[in-house]
């Protein structure tokens, strides 16, 4: 037997799944959790019970539930609660069962691949909270599009921003789930890190507040030639881009809405100690303009056969300019802006002259 540490937890995998790569997901997990004063939590899909534990013992969430069906990965939570002195309630149960029979403040969904098959009886269970792990990148991404379309039950699209596009999906999904129930989705945090991608969702409870959310659904028409794209709140057949008259596609139904909430994410960086990456990842989340979608710097310089300068340049001159401009977690060669594909093509075309 090997013992881990992971946060102040030491604990024992024994057979059971554990990735050291999502140590920073977990890291912010617990910098959220307890900037919310979260004080009820299911980890639905533990494993070794590593987050559940992280989150009683970092956060100081009082009443922790580890629940994995693998008899194996519950014996090893067993004795990982009791190695680390923690009071966490076990069970064993397919997590669909377990949220169809009791509701939990906040509940985790950290599973293989799709959370799609534990999102319904998620949010059914979830009280207060919904936070979603997806590692699935390829069909929410566009990459493999007939899985994304069964997964996520809209239509992705692989485009130089796909890494927001996968969370649009996602968040798309999960806020038509929450609205069966007559819940409202608030994302307080979406980040698209590594291979997965990340969302912590406030809930509100009702019919209007479900209403209001599915408001904040809709499509994207992507032009793939000269890369401009338009938000639409109802679909319509493929059209041709109005700047190059090139034939375009359609990407939804997504989440159009706000995908950030700056005040949240500067809580959970003043909660607990966090890595410089994870710090540098949440202060942009924070910053960043929180509108669909951005620009590719060099994609846009190719096109127009300039070599690209500073990306922050541009930023200051769309913002002198009076747009909103900023650079984004999901690349760093991204530009959100409230800009049109052609003022930022300006831009670019006047800092080389
Ligand atoms: C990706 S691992 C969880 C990793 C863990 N959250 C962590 O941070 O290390 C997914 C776990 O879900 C469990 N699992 C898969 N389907 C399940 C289900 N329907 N109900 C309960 N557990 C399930 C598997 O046994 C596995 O241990
Ligand atoms: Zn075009």
């Amino acid at each position: 037997m090997t013992l881990l540490s992971e946060g102040s937890i030491r604990f024992d995998i024994n057979g059971a799944f554990y990735n050291p790569r999502m140590v920073l997901c977990r890291d912010i997990g617990v910098a959220m959790t307890k900037a919310l004063g979260i004080r009820e939590y299911l980890d639905a899909l533990s494993a070794s019970g590593i987050r559940g534990m992280r989150v009683a013992k970092e956060a100081g969430t009082e009443k922790v539930h580890l629940n994995d069906f693998d008899p194996q990965a519950v014996q090893l939570m067993q004795m990982n609660v009791a190695r680390n002195n923690l009071d966490c309630i076990i069970t064993g149960k397919n997590a669909n069962v377990l949220m169809h029979q009791e509701h939990f403040q906040a509940i985790d969904l950290d599973p293989f691949g799709s959370p799609s098959p534990y999102l319904s009886a998620a949010s059914r269970s979830a009280r207060s909270y919904l936070f979603i792990t997806a590692t699935d990148t390829a069909p929410l991404c566009g990459a493999h599009l007939k899985s994304g379309i069964r997964k996520y039950m809209a239509r992705p699209l692989r485009t130089e921003y796909h890494r927001e596009m996968g969370a649009r999906v996602l968040l798309g999904l999960a806020a038509r789930e929450l609205a069966r129930w007559d819940k409202g989705t608030e994302p307080l945090l979406t980040h698209v890190t590594d291979h997965y991608v990340r969302t912590y969702l406030r809930l509100s409870k009702g019919a209007e507040a479900a209403d209001r959310s599915l408001q904040s659904l809709g499509y994207m028409e992507h032009c793939n030639c000269c890369g401009s794209f338009a938000l639409l709140a109802e679909p319509r057949p493929a059209g041709v881009c109005p700047h190059c008259r090139s034939p375009t596609t359609l990407a939804g139904p997504l989440w159009l809405g706000k995908i950030q909430e700056p005040e949240g994410i500067t809580r959970s960086l003043e909660a607990v100690d966090l890595s410089e990456r994870a710090k540098k990842i949440l202060l942009t989340c924070a910053r960043e303009v929180d509108i669909p979608f951005y620009y590719d710097h060099h994609r846009i310089c190719e096109k127009l056969g300039i070599t690209p300068g500073k990306i922050d340049d541009v930023i200051l001159r769309l913002r002198s300019l009076g747009h909103q401009a900023s650079r984004t977690h999901f690349t760093g060669l991204g530009i959100k802006t409230d800009a049109s594909l052609l003022q930022v093509e300006e831009v670019l075309r006047e800092n080389y002259h």
